[in-house]
């Protein structure tokens, strides 16, 4: 029995040589990299990201919308900010918008403090093309 299961994961590793995660991430097809990071990051629910080198893209980039436990991230010319602990941004929700978006032209051209609002900030990352 044993060494039926251990001949069977050897034919299965066998079979399967050029493993699909070799590929550049930037130019996997959008459904891919969205499952991809559908399959773990949300898990993380204190929000705080560690290093600032995410890189999403805008399909990535929504379900981090600060809803169901997830954190709340929002993009601004190309950056990728963590909003999660902000008061004003509770549930990912600040005066009528969603994080998990590019909010760019919104914070420069609709809100009243503009983008030096995010001086403080944390940075987690970059958003990429998708
Ligand atoms: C029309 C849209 C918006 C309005 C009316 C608005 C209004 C406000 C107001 C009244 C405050 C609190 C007062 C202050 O600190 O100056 C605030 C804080 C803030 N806003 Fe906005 N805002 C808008 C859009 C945005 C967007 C799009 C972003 C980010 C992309 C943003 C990021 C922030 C941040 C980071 C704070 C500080 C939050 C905190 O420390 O709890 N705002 N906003």
């Amino acid at each position: 029995m044993l060494m039926l299961a251990a001949f069977a994961s050897a034919c299965a590793a066998g079979a399967a040589p050029a493993s699909p995660s070799s590929a550049p991430a930037a130019t996997a097809a959008p459904a891919e990299t969205a499952e991809a990071a559908a399959a773990n990051p949300p898990a993380q629910t204190d929000g705080s990201a560690q290093s600032g080198a995410l890189e999403l893209t805008l399909s990535e980039l929504a379900q981090f919308n600060g809803k169901d436990g997830n954190p709340a991230y929002v993009a601004v010319d190309g950056v990728i900010y963590d909003v999660t602990n902000l008061p004003k941004w509770k549930n990912g929700e600040h005066n009528g918008y969603s994080a998990g978006q590019d909010l760019t032209d919104i914070i420069k051209n609709k809100s009243p403090h503009g983008v030096a609002k995010l001086k403080d900030v944390p940075v987690v990352g970059k958003l990429i093309e998708g």
